[in-house]
């Protein structure tokens, strides 16, 4: 005010234009991220880059306190903004000042700023919180597995909510430092390159790094007693694995699967190109769930996984997400086959070269053991549904339209899509129509009507012998290897299977299960 009165009019006018005039030239963000299955997941208006994490747990109690520092530019002027969290909150801050919150259904703090927020500033928003992540419930719902040492995050879609706040869709990714305190003999493991490890008066701190992007949804925290094995890769990457010392008579299983990591990265690195993160591993907690997760750099696996021996065929699965679904995420949720088709036809082409039966022959048996009159066929995995989003079409049907692809663009193109695909769209998102666009490029034809036979239409296409060339099961005159029987069950089949996520019940309660 007063500064105004000393300056030139003329100058005076112009700084007056540069203030906002009003009040209402200030709106709140959006509670949602637009995403037409989960409206309320993620928030408008801003745009996180990092979200620095500092913990504290206790495994006797399940008592998570946090600070989270989160940075964010706005992307509109913003009267006030939306996180989402399920715990309680005691104090927020917007650039330093305290700001009021509140709390609106079951996962949005909503935060209004001491002063309004301009368009494309950046903005720290520090948020103190604490509570029993095992207490949390969004739509009657949980993604936090308590375990008798502790307690771990790793869901899909979400997970976030029940430990820190955050944009939680994966439109908005960003970099994590994750700093957790846990009783000295318990660890903590995250996503990322352990920094560093210090203890103090009992209490043991684990500095977890992830410097590429990464959704919410893939950051996880697995506290408990584990044994770690730690190695580098040929290429210089820092590996990093960790078993529950309650594994039971799994353990031997669920180690000669996970310390696998490394030579399955390597193989994948041959297909899918130069892998994308800068360490990998894998943990396995004891945890009664039965479905794995490719947290970032760290995939989350069940000991269930491995009850009847090793599986790598898992290991291919999650492992391959990291090149599709976590470095090329969804844009939508609707977009899950580019995560899941992609991981089973992994899982596919990993038992092609162990001679444990090719792609063709997995898509000719899934082709022959599903009937017409199957609901399988009427689950379109180029949009499923958020009560299908994990149905096993999404996968296994997911995974014929590949089959199909190949046979129509031939190997060379096939596998040159394979590879472009991670590079074209790295570290962002993409929809199902940007990757059809993406093969059309790459091959030189009109895929339309392949995709939309396998995708979308809810019906079993036409046997492949009378259907001919479009429809792509098989190569154009290519019978498929059968008896009067059907094709035989390829011997990758049933190692295959165990990483379906079938008859989860934890997961199913909210609509969020395959069946
Ligand atoms: N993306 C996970 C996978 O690798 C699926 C997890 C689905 N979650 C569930 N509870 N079913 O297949
Ligand atoms: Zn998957």
């Amino acid at each position: 005010m007063h500064r105004r009165m000393l300056v030139p009019s003329a100058l005076a006018a112009c700084l007056l234009m540069a203030i906002p005039a009003s009040a209402a030239d200030y709106v709140p963000g959006a509670p949602g991220m637009g995403d037409s299955y989960y409206p309320s997941g993620g928030n408008g208006g801003y745009d996180v880059s990092h979200y620095d994490l500092r913990l504290t747990y206790q495994p006797a109690t399940d008592l998570l306190q946090g600070t989270a520092t989160i940075l964010a530019t706005t992307t509109q002027n913003l009267s006030r903004f939306n996180l989402d969290l399920g715990l309680r909150v005691s104090e927020v801050r917007v650039n330093g000042r305290k700001a009021t919150f509140g709390t609106s259904g079951e996962q949005e703090l909503e935060i209004t700023p001491a002063v309004p927020l301009k368009r494309n500033q950046p903005v720290s928003v520090v948020v103190r919180y604490a509570g029993k992540p095992s207490e949390v419930r969004i739509g009657g719902w949980t993604a936090w597995h308590r375990t008798p040492d502790g307690g771990v995050a790793a869901q899909e879609p979400e997970s976030a909510a029940w430990w820190f706040p955050s944009n939680d869709h994966p439109l908005d990714k960003a970099t994590f430092d994750i700093s957790v305190a846990v009783p000295d003999g318990t660890q903590a493991i995250s996503n990322g390159v352990l920094r560093s490890q210090s203890s103090k008066l009992g209490w043991t701190r684990y500095n977890w790094r992830s410097d590429k992007p990464q959704a919410t949804y893939l950051a996880t925290l697995a506290v408990g007693r584990f044994d770690i094995t730690t190695d580098t890769t040929e290429s210089g990457l820092p590996v990093l694995n960790a078993y529950s010392r309650d594994l039971g008579d799994n353990a031997g299983a669920a180690r000669a699967s996970v310390e696998r990591t490394a030579e399955v990265a390597e193989w994948l690195e041959g297909v899918f190109g130069p892998y994308p993160f800068g360490a990998l591993g894998g943990y396995v907690p004891n945890v009664t769930s039965g479905y794995a997760l490719e947290t970032q750099t760290r995939p989350f696996y069940s000991p269930r996984q491995f009850a009847n021996g090793s599986n790598v065929s898992v290991v291919v699965h999650e492992l391959a997400h990291q090149w599709y679904g976590d470095s090329v995420s969804v844009h939508h949720w609707k977009d899950i086959w580019v995560n899941e088709g992609f991981a089973r036809y992994s899982q596919w082409l990993w038992s092609e070269k162990e001679g444990e039966g090719t792609a063709q022959e997995l898509a000719d048996h899934v082709y022959a053991t599903r009937p017409a009159e199957d609901p399988f066929w009427t689950v379109a995995p180029g949009d499923p549904g958020p009560d299908d989003q994990f149905h096993i079409a999404v996968y296994d049907r997911g995974a014929l339209a590949l089959q199909a692809l190949r046979n129509e663009i031939g190997e060379e193109d096939f596998f040159a899509v394979l590879r472009g695909w991670p590079t074209e769209f790295a570290y962002g998102n993409a929809k199902v129509g940007d990757f059809v666009r993406y093969a059309e490029r790459v091959s030189g034809r009109p895929l339309a009507e392949l995709f939309d036979t396998w995708l979308y239409r809810p019906v079993k296409p036409a046997a492949p012998a009378a259907a001919g060339v479009g429809v792509g099961l098989r190569p154009a005159g290519v019978e498929a290897r059968a008896s009067a029987a059907g094709p035989a069950e390829p011997a990758s089949w049933k190692k295959i299977a165990e990483t379906n996520t079938v008859h989860d019940r934890e997961a199913t309660a909210r609509g969020h299960g395959t069946r």
